[in-house]
């Protein structure tokens, strides 16, 4: 084989080599893991001749058409309208630099050409795969599979997949299967991301019994409108996993000369099991906020929980004055503020400040929410529309609809068509508006309903709209004008909760809000899912005075702080009521958080134990490991043993040196790394202790 026949990407700590296909027209997979396992004989490189299946269906193929590979499940399926389905190719030719390959196949019968694009992320061991389709011919295409990329994972005995699940109030749930023949497929067709999947999979070797954490692969989809990831157990002992959009009509239309971008695939590696992993994707993360980053994610209120919809100037003012005292840097007005919401019913699209709940003027309000030293942010809503909004009235064909069938309400409101330009300058000029005429410095985007009737009447042949690519289009272009003219504004995503996370909208916020689930132990949970594919600094988290859901166990006011500061800590209790001396304990871990936020956000985390165990815990370690942070939980689940005074339970930390020694100044205790990393960091639970945060600093 020649070396223009081979190409080799290395990120940080991992290589990729792709390889054009010995056996046709294609590229396939030669290794991909640690730096230096492309040299030796692939592991992917079993006899690809299996008899009744053709040798493109067997290969660890990079992408591959239908037409190719007939019956395997191909990652492109096109055709000319009318015509039979199938594209075959001609290696094009490669355009390789350090950080980037480009591989084109072209397709003369039906005028396609195809270039699979690859790019390291710097600085991660996160590789970027995406498609280039261009119609190079006369004639329209039409393109009813268009996936991003294919990865291939070999398997020995199976695989065991990792993934986020759950619904709304109950997302980011990890769950595990072993995968060793069939199809496993996640995704979306609401429109959003969803709050049933994550577009995140881990991939790992099914481990042997008494084998530990071994390399792990990991996929995350960066669109947050209709997709799927499907991963296929091949016939070859590969696990092939694909990702993409799905289009809401079908398939998309190709017209001579267009060029269609796939969005881009995160592809990740870490030879450490899924912790490893989970900290490829944290710095992956770190990497998309670039300088935003190093903005200090402030202690925030959120009102929501406190006053719903009952919005006005004076318990707000009650509440910011409340926060204020207990360290909170910044109050957020949620929901309610605006004309005709005086419940969920109104007032959506009508973004003007309620004057009857600012009798003194809305900025007399906010400048007295900002005398107390606050920032102040502002909820929004501006795919929204309700019915009965003036907004509504101006512009009925700004929703989307289909002619003759009713359109159905979601949480009493309808969906802007935000594919459309006209509904993107307005979204942008009301935010425009908001931002510019009052002192708002935070503003949190929210989305309650996905679409339903999805047409546009009017705009032409329905069935080459392309309505989802068109939506994510307009999200994201307000939010980049948010960035690009707006850049001091800290933006919180938001979709009924976690229903739109993925690394397009992480790339353009600062924090996202993973559910409306804030009860301890059910938050505990979330959480946990949620910082295997997310990192902590980009996790909004409230102390509430909600109850436990799913699990109604009681928690103490630690336990909630505790659970919250592990990522961005916010408060969303209804502080009016509460005890001095609740107050004073919430002021002191507002403080010990303003401490160690820089560790929390910029370190790297370690998950210790699941929230299944009797005591679990996130360890933080500063860049500069001088300091390590643990957050410590007893999830009141019993393992036998009674909770005897003095009895510790422990948490085994990671990564420390053995050889170096470890203080903690609070309880004056010192430890060997050695003891740390063996026996672990002693806890002596009860009924009240319940949480704790130890700082070690490194000797
Ligand atoms: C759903 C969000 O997830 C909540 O935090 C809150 O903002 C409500 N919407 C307001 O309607």
């Amino acid at each position: 084989m020649t070396s223009q026949q081979r190409w080799t990407l290395r990120t940080d700590h991992s290589s990729y080599t792709v390889r054009l296909s010995p056996d046709g027209p294609w590229a396939e997979l030669e290794a991909w893991g640690p730096h230096g396992v492309e040299e030796g004989p692939s592991a992917l490189d079993w006899s690809h001749r299996t008899h009744f299946i053709t040798p493109a269906d067997a290969a660890p193929a990079e992408y591959l058409p239908h037409g190719l590979r007939p019956f395997t499940g191909a990652d492109l399926v096109a055709a000319r309208p009318g015509s039979e389905r199938g594209v075959w190719w001609t290696f094009g030719g490669a355009q390789h630099e350090s950080d980037t390959l480009r591989l084109t196949f072209t397709d003369d019968v039906f005028g396609l050409r195809t270039t699979l694009c690859y790019a390291t992320v710097p600085g991660t061991d996160v590789l970027h795969r995406w498609t280039e389709l261009t119609c190079t011919g006369e004639a329209e295409l039409r393109l009813e599979r268009l996936d991003s990329a294919a990865v291939n994972i070999p398997v020995t005995t199976g695989a065991r997949l990792t993934y986020l699940t759950g619904q709304w109030f109950q997302e980011f749930q990890r769950t595990q299967l072993d995968l060793e023949r069939g199809t496993f497929t996640i995704g979306s067709s609401q429109g959003v991301v969803g709050h049933a999947y994550a577009p995140w999979l881990a991939v790992q070797d099914r481990p042997a019994p008494g084998q530990g954490p071994g390399p792990t692969y990991g996929v995350a989809l960066e669109w947050p409108g209709n997709w799927h990831i499907t991963a296929e157990a091949e016939p070859g002992g590969a696990l092939r996993v694909r990702a993409g959009r799905v289009p809401h009509e079908g398939a998309v239309h190709l017209a001579p000369g267009q060029t269609l971008t796939t969005p881009r695939l995160a592809c990740a590696f870490s030879p450490d099991g899924l912790g490893g992993l989970t900290r490829v994707w944290h710095r992956y993360e770190r990497h998309l906020s670039g300088n935003r980053l190093q903005r200090r994610r402030k202690v925030l209120y959120n009102s929501w929980e406190a006053t719903g919809f009952d919005v006005d100037a004076a318990n707000q003012l009650e509440l910011a004055k409340a926060a204020a005292d207990i360290g909170a840097e910044l109050f957020v007005v949620d929901d309610g503020w605006f004309t005709g919401r005086a419940d969920d019913t109104g007032g959506l699209g009508d973004w003007y400040p309620d004057p009857a709940a600012f009798p003194q003027g809305f900025d007399r309000f906010v400048d007295d929410i900002r005398s107390l030293g606050l920032d102040f942010g502002l909820w929004v809503e501006p795919e929204a529309v309700s019915p009965t909004s003036r907004l509504y009235a101006e512009h009925p064909d700004w929703v989307y609809r289909i002619d003759h069938r009713p359109a159905r309400l979601v949480r009493n409101q309808l969906l802007l068509d935000l594919g459309r330009a006209d509904v993107q300058d307005f979204v942008i000029a009301t935010l425009d508006r908001l931002l510019t005429d009052h002192a708002i410095s935070y503003l949190k985007w929210d989305m309650n309903r996905p679409p339903t009737e999805r047409g546009r009447p009017g705009a032409g042949r329905a069935d080459c709209l392309d309505l989802d690519a068109g939506h994510v289009a307009g999200y994201l272009r307000v939010l980049d004008h948010l960035r690009a003219s707006h850049p001091d504004v800290t933006v919180e995503g938001c979709a009924g909760g976690g229903g739109r996370v993925d690394h397009a909208t992480l790339a353009r916020t600062d924090v996202v809000w993973p559910s409306d689930n804030t009860a301890p132990l059910d938050r505990l949970l979330i959480q946990f899912g949620f910082l295997h594919a997310h990192a902590p600094h980009v996790m909004s988290s409230w102390v509430t005075d909600a109850p436990g859901v799913f699990d109604p166990r009681p928690r103490s006011l630690a336990f909630r702080f505790v659970t919250a500061l592990c990522g961005v800590l916010g408060i969303g209790a209804d502080l009016r009521a509460w005890e001095p001396e609740q107050r004073a304990e919430a002021a002191r871990w507002i403080t010990r958080y303003k401490e160690v936020r820089d560790v929390i956000h910029h370190g790297e985390a370690h998950l210790l134990g699941t929230p299944e165990d009797p005591t679990c815990g996130v360890q933080y370690d500063a860049p500069d490991g001088r300091r390590t942070v643990v957050a410590a939980f007893s999830t009141g689940r019993l393992d036998g043993a009674p909770l005897v005074p003095g009895r510790a339970a422990r948490l085994r930390l990671r990564g420390l040196d053995a050889a170096a020694r470890y203080h903690d100044a609070a309880s004056g205790t010192t430890y060997a790394g050695a003891h740390l990393l063996h026996y672990g960091l002693p806890f002596a639970w009860s009924a009240a202790d319940d949480a704790d945060l130890v700082v070690l600093t490194r000797h």
